[in-house]
């Protein structure tokens, strides 16, 4: 038996704009997906879809049992969590000597199967490693992590994040010349949030303008519009929706001493909101239950 975990993952700039080749920055964040593995030759089919590609893809037959700390369907990276604790937990089980740079790389090939083609490799690059992950087309680099104070809403509204990346690509066939530059744009506050990591209110601005963005695209919703808003009320530095949006979950860049003020407030919009900051460890080993 082996257990492993790995955590969720927000985007601090650049959702959907990755998509395209365009820089984006993403957090490990604390809650885990926790994944328990056991030899079996013929256990009970699983339950999820990335559980039964992992064991697919590594030729192996084994029993699981998954337990998270995260909502899924949110835009947190659950389906990437528990793919890269699953591959770990059955790497570790039956001692398949992968490395965590090919647990990323499987991971990222299962997301895809799984999301029809649609997954860049964020999500489960950045769970697998922790820390700050900028991603750039087939790129991936590791940046020095910085202790970023956030507070997580979640709308509660599900959203499908291929349906939201599908409806990207729809409006930039409809309207390249409109929908093109403002994808450069956000691959440029990308770089430029990369630039003010150390400057919350800075920062706080260019997540403000991401946000914008991405409603301009056609990926916002409502209920985001009114978290981002009551977070900003509430003293934050910056909010911005993170993952596909259409719903799902936004984060407020928070002064040290306002996170529960900032909580409180979405709370009280509707939200269920948490406190969170970077997880540097990435997927890791657990002592079994
Ligand atoms: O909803 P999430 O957490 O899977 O984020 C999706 C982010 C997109 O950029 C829209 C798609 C992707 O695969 O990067």
């Amino acid at each position: 038996m082996a257990t492993w975990s790995a955590p969720g993952k927000v985007f601090l700039f650049g959702e959907h704009a990755v998509v395209y080749g365009k820089p984006g920055l993403a957090m490990a964040i604390k809650p885990r997906i926790h994944v328990t593995v056991r030899r079996h030759r013929h256990p009970a089919p699983a339950k999820s879809p990335y559980v039964e590609q992992c064991f697919r893809e590594l030729g192996v037959t084994g029993s699981v049992y998954v337990m998270s700390q995260m909502p899924s369907s949110a835009g947190l990276g659950s389906s990437a969590a528990v793919t890269v604790a699953t591959l770990s937990a059955t790497n570790d089980e039956f001692r398949l000597e992968l490395d965590r740079e090919e647990i990323a790389t499987i991971a990222h090939r299962i997301e895809q199967a799984v999301q029809k083609g649609r997954a860049s490799p964020t999500d489960t690059y950045v769970s697998t490693m922790g820390g700050l992950v900028l991603i750039m087309g087939e790129a991936r680099r590791r940046i020095p992590p910085t202790n970023l104070s956030l507070v997580v809403g979640n709308t509660q509204v599900s959203h499908s994040t291929s349906r939201m990346v599908e409806l990207v690509a729809e409006e930039r066939q409809r309207c390249p010349d409109v929908i093109s530059p403002i994808l450069d744009a956000i691959g440029a506050l990308t770089l430029e949030g990369l630039r003010k990591l150390d400057e919350p209110k800075e920062l706080g601005r260019l997540m403000d303008v991401n946000h914008a963005l991405l409603d301009a695209i056609g990926v916002g919703h409502p209920s985001l519009t009114k978290l981002v808003i009551a977070a900003r009320a509430a003293g934050a530095f910056g909010a911005k929706l993170t993952g596909a949006g259409g719903g799902g979950c936004m984060i407020a860049l928070a002064p040290r001493t306002g996170k529960t003020r900032i909580t409180g407030a979405l709370d009280a919009a509707g939200a269920k909101a948490f406190i969170t900051t970077i997880d540097t460890a990435g997927v890791r080993k657990e002592h079994d239950a």
